[in-house]
C-alpha cells in the first residue's frame, strides 16, 4: 500500500527489523512519559491562519549557521544506522544531501566521517559525546574537521544512558559485524552483551561525567568549527549557553531516551526562545512527524527542526529511497501548511499563527 505520512514507515519497520533493533529505536526511557508527550504536546497547539494571501509563490528555504538548505528540517543524529539497512549512514547522507538539507551525523555512527564524506557534497554536522579519554576526542573532532564537516552538535544530555528498560531486558548489544566505526582504530568500536544494556555499560565506562560548562571552552580551544549545544530545556541552561559562545541551542530530550518526565520539547522551546533574545539560533527536536509540527516549532522561535526516528524507520522500509521520500513528504506537508496558513516565506511565520493551550490563562494541563 502506498506511504502518505511518515509515521507508516514505523510500522513497516517495526515488521523488518530483529525485535533488539526496532525495540532500540523506538523506545524511551523507564514509563516513557516524555515520549508519549513529545507527540501529544503538537496537537495542544491550533492554528490562527491567515486568508486571502496570495500563495501562489512559496518559498521553504532557508539559512542555518550561515548555510543555504532547501527547507527548515534536518537529520538528527541517531547511532548505529546500519541495524536498519546495510548501507546505513551512507543511504541517510544521499538522501539528505539530495534533498539539500543538512544530516548530522552520531559519534556512534556505524559508518566512519570519512566514508559518509565520501558519498559526495552535502551540509554535515557531527555529533559528539566527549569520552573520559580526551585524546580520543581530539583526534575523533579533527577527523570531523577534516572530513569537511561544518559543526559540532554536542550532546550534553548523556552523562549517563537514561534507562530503556527493553533494552535491558533484550541484552542490547551491537549485532556481529558491525562496529562504532569511527572508534574502530581506537579499540572502542564494540558494545558487547553485558547482564544490562550493553549500550548503558559502554557509556558508563567510556563517556565523560564530568563534562560541565568549562569543557565547552575546552571544546572551542581544539576547534574552529560552531558548536551547537544538544539538549538544553530551560532558560537558565539556554543563557548559561549563549554566554560560553555556543552558535546555537538545539531543544532536545534526546528523542525521550534520557530523563523521563521533562516536559515535551515543543512546550520547552519558548521559554528558551524567550531567553535567547535572539543572540543564536534556536532548534528543535522531538517527536516532529508532520509538516504541521514543524510550522509549530517555526511559530515559537525555532530556526528549524531535526528528525530521528523517522529517517531511522523509513531507512529500515526502503534504504535511501525511504529516507529520500520520508523528507519529501515532510517538505511537502509543511509547504502545505504554509500556503493554508497564509504564509509565503519562513519569515512570515509568527506566534500569532498559532494559540496553545498554554496561552490559555489559568490553564492546567489536563493530566497534572
Ligand atoms: C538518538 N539520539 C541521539 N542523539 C545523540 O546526540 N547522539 C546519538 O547517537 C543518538 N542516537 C539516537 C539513537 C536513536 C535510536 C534515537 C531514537 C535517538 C537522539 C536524537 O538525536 C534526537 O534527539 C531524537 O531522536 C529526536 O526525537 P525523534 O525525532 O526521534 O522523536
Amino acid at each position: 500500500m502506498e506511504i502518505t505520512n511518515v509515521m507508516e514507515y514505523e510500522k513497516i519497520a517495526k515488521e523488518k527489523l530483529p525485535k533488539m533493533v526496532y525495540d532500540y529505536y523506538a523506545s524511551g526511557a523507564e514509563d516513557q512519559w516524555t515520549l508519549q508527550e513529545n507527540r501529544n504536546a503538537f496537537s495542544r497547539i491550533l492554528f490562527r491562519p491567515r486568508i486571502l494571501i496570495d500563495v501562489s509563490k512559496i518559498d521553504v528555504s532557508t539559512t542555518v549557521l550561515g548555510f543555504n538548505i532547501s527547507m527548515p528540517i534536518m537529520i538528527a543524529p541517531t547511532a548505529m544506522q546500519k541495524m536498519a539497512h546495510p548501507d546505513g549512514e551512507l543511504a541517510t547522507a544521499r538522501a539528505t544531501s539530495s534533498a539539500g538539507t543538512i544530516m548530522t551525523l552520531s559519534s556512534w555512527a556505524t559508518c566512519s566521517v570519512e566514508e559518509v564524506a565520501s558519498t559526495g557534497p552535502g551540509i554535515r554536522f557531527f555529533q559528539l559525546y566527549v569520552y573520559k579519554d580526551r585524546n580520543v576526542v581530539i583526534q575523533l573532532v579533527k577527523r570531523a574537521e577534516e572530513a569537511g564537516f561544518k559543526a559540532i552538535a554536542l550532546t550534553v544530555d548523556t552523562p549517563r544512558l537514561g534507562r530503556r528498560e527493553s533494552d535491558i531486558k533484550n541484552r542490547f548489544a551491537l549485532p556481529r559485524g558491525l562496529t562504532l566505526k569511527n572508534f574502530e582504530g581506537l579499540d572502542l568500536g564494540k558494545i558487547d552483551k553485558t547482564n544490562d544494556s550493553g549500550l548503558a555499560s559502554y557509556v558508563a565506562g567510556q563517556v565523560d561525567q564530568s563534562l560541565s560548562w568549562k569543557d565547552i571552552k575546552w571544546l572551542q580551544s581544539i576547534t574552529s568549527l560552531p558548536i551547537l549545544v544538544k539538549g538544553v530545556i530551560t532558560a537558565e541552561d539556554a543563557r548559561i549557553a549563549v554566554e560560553y559562545g555556543a552558535a546555537g541551542i538545539i531543544v532536545s530530550n534526546h528523542g525521550a531516551r534520557q530523563l523521563d518526565y521533562v516536559p515535551a520539547t515543543i512546550v520547552a522551546l519558548e521559554e528558551v526562545v524567550k531567553a535567547v533574545e535572539g543572540r543564536i539560533p534556536v532548534f528543535l527536536d522531538g517527536g516532529v512527524r508532520r509538516g504541521t509540527d514543524v510550522f509549530k516549532a517555526l511559530a515559537l522561535g525555532a530556526s528549524g527542526v531535526f528528525v530521528g526516528r523517522p529517517s531511522l524507520f523509513s531507512l529500515a522500509a526502503d534504504g535511501e529511497a525511504g529516507v529520500r521520500k520520508m523528507l519529501q513528504m515532510l517538505r511537502d506537508e509543511f509547504e502545505l501548511t504554509m500556503a493554508l496558513s497564509g504564509c509565503r516565506s519562513l519569515r512570515e511565520i509568527s506566534r500569532n499563527h498559532i494559540k496553545t493551550d498554554w496561552d490559555i490563562p489559568h490553564y492546567l494541563p489536563a493530566k497534572l
